[in-house]
């Protein structure tokens, strides 16, 4: 037991501190020993204070403090000092004072660590996320996890104003369908069975409304066994909540609420409400996808009316077999010289696109090695069409509609960001509205839900379902920040008729329904109310606030790239008699 009690912590002291005296708790940040003085940065959660040992303090202390190294975990008594002039810290808190030791506690010596827990450092994430108790440690990891706190606070405190209820669902369950793989659990008192980790809340949470809670939330983890990137983790966080008796305006106004508390008791920062809507396929037209970045314009447009009378072989072969040519206006990008625009035909090559067709805009027209297959009066068009003015660039993609939408998309935010044209502390909000029901899988060869199976058509184009139904809308709305999905909810179907009509669409039979969401189904008989709702991922919003690409720089235990944790090794290999037990055998 440590004779010394903590009075406060390493970010605390203030000059009006001056002469009491206090005990601090901490790590050793650095040491420096000045020749008869030894200075130490001392490290808790809130801050850094320096503590001196002088030679001729009353008891060992001083002889102790040599022994001290980077990362022990010590415990001292001393008393404030303001510091000597010209020796003032003003990038720290605590940078007016210093604290005299008389008495050090050694707790814990510490191995030289792999790397030095400094913020800023280029230790490979590998190394990180081994060792995440050091890298933790660093005050940019430990102001993330704090601000996810905080944020999480915001948003309990929020929905519970608003007569939202917490409520815990299994994780232990059957396969939810959120179109990813599942992550599956064998049981060993059903042996042959096994749970499913659920992809999200999301029958559950209607199951809810049906039993009459009204108003649903939870701060919840979702697995999904997916392909990982930047953006994604098997084992991430949703803001997941349901109400009844609403319409799409509801949930979208309590969500804009939501983030404004955010912004402003969090963030610091007024957001203004309501976001602006924009349409799925306006989307898809301007921005080449359902999750466009506005902070920059840069629009996209289709010039496949205009170019159809060129005799250029590659836009006309493209439009002949059921394709499009589209374009951006990189404006101000004529001076590019040729290593960049083969380089930007390389980036769009990532997406499929077998070509970037260009034309420079000079005083005296459009200019190009291709220019020769079009006549003036058509190139004239396209320069009109395109808003074009002198200095400007125009790239083309001929193709296939998804080929060209892909790569004109991420090119238009390459460009976008190299040419520094996105502001990168705005914070750009859009709701996507309008988005059909279902799309065409040419892999699956049928139709497959854009958003779930249980989002509700729009009750005019219920008609639809069988007739057209790609041309049937959804009452789904995501919500997009940056160019980043942050959400997606929508109304759901509450009559088990219409579930059944849309599970037949997708190809899923009546009997395979009922083995599948048989719950859901027989729920939907009882007096199902009208219900919707939505989901935000967490990790992502949360690394957008603070302006991260990574997610895993906000979430304490993250995975690797390959859904590794390095520094538990899971997965791993488990003894033998654990799946004789299960009744399994791995491959
Ligand atoms: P959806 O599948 O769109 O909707 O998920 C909602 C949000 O969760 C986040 N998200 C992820 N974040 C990190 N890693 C992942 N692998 C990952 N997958 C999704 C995204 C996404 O927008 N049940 C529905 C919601 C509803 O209809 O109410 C659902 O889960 O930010
Ligand atoms: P080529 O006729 O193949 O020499 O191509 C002439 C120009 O057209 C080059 O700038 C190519 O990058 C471009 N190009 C080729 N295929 C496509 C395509 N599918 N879409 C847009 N531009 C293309």
């Amino acid at each position: 037991m440590s004779k010394l009690k903590r009075t406060c912590t390493c970010g605390q002291l203030r000059l009006k501190d001056v002469s009491s005296t206090i005990v601090l708790m901490g790590w050793v940040d650095s040491v420096r020993d000045h020749g008869g003085v030894i200075f130490i940065d001392l490290r808790d959660r809130d801050g850094i204070t320096q503590v001196v040992f002088n030679p001729d303090a009353a008891n060992k202390s001083y002889e102790l403090a040599h022994q001290l190294r980077s990362e022990y975990v010590i415990g001292i008594r001393g008393k404030v000092a303001a510091r000597p002039a010209g020796t003032i810290n003003p990038d720290l808190a605590t940078g007016e004072i210093e604290v005299i030791a008389d008495e050090l506690e050694i707790f814990n010596k510490s191995e030289t660590p792999p790397f030095e827990i400094i913020d800023n450092s280029n230790v490979s994430l590998e190394l990180r996320l081994k060792h995440r108790y050091l890298d933790l440690r660093r005050p940019e990891m430990q102001k993330h996890l704090v601000f996810r706190h905080k944020v999480c606070q915001v948003m309990r405190e929020y929905f519970d104003g608003l007569g939202f209820i917490d409520i815990e669902t299994p994780v232990l369950t059957k396969s939810t369908p959120e179109g990813a793989r599942d992550y599956l659990v064998p049981s060993r008192v059903n042996q042959g069975k096994v749970y499913a980790l659920p992809q999200s809340p999301q029958l559950f949470k209607q199951v809810l409304m049906v039993a009459g809670y009204d108003r649903y939330f939870q701060i919840v983890r979702c697995f999904r066994d997916e392909d990982l990137r930047a953006q994604r983790q098997p084992e991430f966080t949703q803001i997941d909540m349901e109400m009844s008796f609403v319409d799409e305006s509801d949930i979208m106004q309590i969500i804009e609420g939501l983030i404004a508390a955010i912004f402003e008791k969090v963030v610091g920062k007024t957001i203004n409400t309501p976001f602006p809507r924009l349409s799925y396929r306006e989307s898809m037209v301007y921005y080449g996808c359902d999750a466009p970045d506005l902070r920059f314009d840069m629009k996209i447009q289709d010039v496949s009316y205009i170019v159809k009378e060129s005799n250029f072989k590659v836009f006309l072969d493209a439009i002949k077999s059921g394709g499009q040519v589209r374009a951006i206006n990189a404006t101000g990008c004529g001076n590019y010289s040729r290593k960049e625009i083969d380089e930007l035909t390389e980036f769009v090559g990532q997406f499929g696109a077998k070509g970037l067709a260009w034309f420079k805009v000079e005083e005296t027209g459009l200019v190009s090695s291709i220019t020769k297959f079009f006549p003036p009066e058509i190139l004239q068009k396209i320069q009109q069409h395109m808003n074009a003015k002198t200095g400007d660039l125009l790239l083309f993609v001929a193709d296939k509609e998804k080929v060209v939408s892909q790569s004109l998309a991420h090119l238009r935010v390459h460009l976008g960001h190299k040419n520094n044209l996105i502001d990168p502390v705005e914070f750009n909000f859009v709701w996507i509205v309008d988005f059909p029901l279902f799309e065409y899988s040419e892999d699956a060869k049928r139709y497959v839900a854009l958003h779930h199976p249980f989002t509700s058509p729009r009750q005019e184009d219920l008609p639809l379902l069988e007739e057209k139904p790609l041309e049937a809308r959804a009452r789904a709305y995501d919500l997009v920040l940056n160019g980043v999905e942050l959400g997606g909810g929508s109304i759901r179907i509450h009559s088990p008729e219409i579930q059944k009509r849309v599970f037949r669409l997708l190809g899923i039979n009546d009997d395979e329904a009922y083995q599948k969401f048989g719950f859901l189904l027989d729920a939907l008989k009882y007096g199902a109310p009208p219900h919707g709702g939505i989901a935000l991922g967490v990790d992502r919003m949360i690394a957008l606030l603070l302006h991260l690409d990574d997610i895993r720089e906000v979430i304490a235990f993250p995975k690797t790239q390959k859904a590794t944790c390095p520094m538990t090794e899971a997965p791993s290999e488990v003894d033998p008699q654990q799946l004789r037990e299960l009744g399994i055998r791995l491959g």
